[in-house]
């Protein structure tokens, strides 16, 4: 949600700024901007819209200079108009800034700076912090001063990043809340929400840790503490990942690309350090209660660690959205808070942990950013290592997440002298042989699915029916269809169809059954009893199943086939299928695949 980026250093930087937002657009947005100093003045050129129709527009790559910053908007407060559109200015033009985050308390400060004769151009929140900037330079004359000033007079989150004509060759940056790292390069510096601001430059990055600001120039970088602006000093960490993984690489769209790369970001989730696995599951077997957090589709991943933790280990853990976590779950100093989340920096769930450390409670995280604030805030995190998720819609990282539940799950189970050690063995190897089958699912059922989803991609409501850990699959492959295809789809228990839902079942409403293989006793004669009665109100219903051609039940209307498995990984199979469906509707409705309506890759606020 919203790019922040920013360099110094070399003589034109305006491509390589124009490139940084390029590659910070799947966080999502609606505007765009930059601001470049150039002899002793600033220039600002922003509008609505994608980057390189701005660009096109605005022409921002004819700006010279040697400092500047860049920002992509996801407007929260402030239509989407040129005007809200960040780089924001003081009066004077003295000063510009970007900004990721919400300040709360703006109506406060920008009622006082008015009353002071500043003019105010937007109605954005950010917008005070250009004009308290220069209103502290004015009785300071120091840049770094009015800079803290400005900074801990503000409340809410942030990342800023701020260019000002009496100093020509620094960026100012500051974090509390919201990402914002530090790319180290030879004579030139960088900052950035994420590292694929700078990926394509260089790979040494300083992560700034909330209440810090930092100033960087040509050679130089500095980090100090906002309050009592003392120096930190930082380790640089060094980017696993290279620009390459970070590019589509020959595939139409990220999404395909990604849920292509699935069967390597398994095998990656499988060769997660076993200590950490096995640590993990010690600190749930000491814990009196554990809570599964994540938000969409990382509570649907909860959800489905629910579910397997309950068959293998035996035990319950809840699974909780982290936007309801406050408000429901219960924490002391013997709780255990899990974590999930891909970009690491998803506001509800780092205001859960909060939370829960607030109370005491150990945490882990499961986690795709390394150095994103959820890896750090926690006692003990799992780097998932799925490499890059470009695409908005979550799906290689999702899988990830599952299997390193799932491996969790098996070690407590045989701690907790559920399984046995041979049965744990017996389902990991099961798990070792799910990438190979996902890559030949991918490479028989793709053409297939893809002709279906052109065939009722004009169906506008869906129900996606499962029943135990199906459900989740079903809930989870539903988001996708609503995410990407913008197509009413809605999970739900077979069970809990006839509880009302069922009064909406006629030749209108589509099914998709999600059904276990005839092995999973408990599961497959209910799942099939809710399909007969859709079918017995007229209902269509499109089977994903493991069976032969259902010749006795003649149930389906149209049906896709997957190969027999073990049940511990079938699941996923389906869930294979739910991705392919939705990438291929969206295709088929000429969707915006990777960057969907209304959408950000991390939702960094409430
Ligand atoms: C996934 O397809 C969604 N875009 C969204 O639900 C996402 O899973 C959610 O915002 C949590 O994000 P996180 O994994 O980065 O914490
Ligand atoms: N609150 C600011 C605005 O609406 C920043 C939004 C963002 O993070 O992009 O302009």
């Amino acid at each position: 949600m919203c790019g922040i980026s920013g360099v110094v250093g070399f003589e034109n930087i305006s491509k390589s700024l124009l490139d940084s937002i390029r590659n910070l657009e799947y966080r999502g947005y609606d505007s765009c901007g930059v601001a470049i100093l150039d002899d002793g003045c600033i220039t600002i050129k922003k509008n609505i819209g994608q980057v390189d129709e701005v660009n096109e527009k605005e022409r921002l790559t004819d700006l010279e200079g040697r400092a500047g910053i860049a920002h992509t908007r996801w407007a929260t407060h402030g239509g989407v108009t040129r005007e809200n559109s960040h780089p924001h200015a003081s009066c004077r033009g003295d000063f510009a800034v970007v900004h990721n985050g919400i300040i709360s308390n703006y109506h406060t400060l920008k009622a006082g700076l008015k009353r002071e004769g500043h003019q105010f151009l937007s109605d954005t929140d950010t917008e005070v912090i250009a004009h308290l900037l220069e209103k502290y330079y004015s009785s300071t004359g120091d840049v770094e001063d009015a800079f803290i000033k400005s900074i801990n007079i503000l409340e809410g989150t942030y990342a800023i990043a701020m260019i000002s004509v009496y100093e020509p060759e620094k960026i100012f940056c500051a974090k509390n809340e919201s990402p914002l790292i530090l790319g180290i390069g030879n004579d030139v510096n960088y900052i950035g929400s994420d590292f694929n601001a700078f990926i394509d430059y260089t790979k040494n990055t300083v992560v700034l840790d909330d209440k810090e600001y930092a100033i960087i120039s040509k050679e130089n970088y500095i980090v100090k503490d906002n309050i009592r602006g003392e120096r930190v000093d930082k380790e640089i960490t060094k980017i696993e990942w290279d620009a390459e993984m970070a590019k589509k690489g020959g595939y139409p769209h990220y999404m395909l690309k990604e849920i292509y790369e699935q069967p390597q970001s398994i095998i990656n989730a499988l060769n997660v350090d076993r200590k950490i696995i096995k640590k993990v599951a010690s600190l749930i077997m000491d814990s009196d209660r554990t809570y599964l957090l994540g938000v969409g589709t990382t509570y649907y991943v909860s959800l489905l660690g629910e579910y397997y933790f309950s068959s293998y280990a035996g035990s319950h853990l809840s699974a909780i959205s982290s936007d309801e976590f406050k408000n429901l779950a219960e924490v002391t100093d013997k709780t255990l808070v899990i974590a999930i989340s891909q970009s690491g920096e998803t506001y509800d769930s780092i205001n859960a942990l909060k939370y829960a450390k607030a109370n005491k409670a150990r945490t882990v995280s499961i986690v795709n950013v390394i150095g994103s604030s959820i890896a750090r805030m926690v006692d003990l995190s799992i780097m998932q290592g799925s490499g890059p998720e470009i695409c908005v819609i979550s799906t290689k990282a999702a899988i990830s997440q599952m299997i390193i539940l799932i491996s969790i799950a098996l070690e407590l189970g045989n701690m907790r002298k559920k399984i046995t050690k041979k049965e744990k063995k017996r389902l990991e190897k099961e798990l070792i042989k799910l990438p190979t089958i996902i890559q030949n699912i991918l490479n028989e059922k793709s053409g297939f699915v893809n002709n279906i989803a052109q065939r009722y991609s004009g169906i506008k409501n869906w129900l996606y029916l499962g029943r135990g850990v199906y459900y989740p699959i079903a809930l989870e492959s539903a988001l996708k269809m609503k995410e990407v295809a913008y197509i009413h789809a809605e999970g739900m228990p077979g069970g809990f169809l006839k509880h009302g839902t069922i009064a909406l079942i006629d030749e209108d409403l589509y099914t998709v059954g999600f059904i276990p293989p005839r092995e999973e006793k408990d599961l497959y004669p209910l799942i099939m009893g809710s399909i007969e009665e859709v079918k017995a109100r007229n209902g269509f219903v499109m089977g994903f199943h493991f069976g032969d051609k259902e010749k006795d039940y003649k149930l389906f209307d149209e049906e896709i086939i997957l190969p027999k498995v073990d049940k511990v990984i079938a699941p996923f199979l389906q869930l294979i299928l739910g991705q392919l469906l939705a990438y291929f509707a969206a295709i088929s409705l000429k969707r915006n695949i990777d960057r969907p309506r209304s959408l950000a890759k991390s939702v960094t606020v409430a």
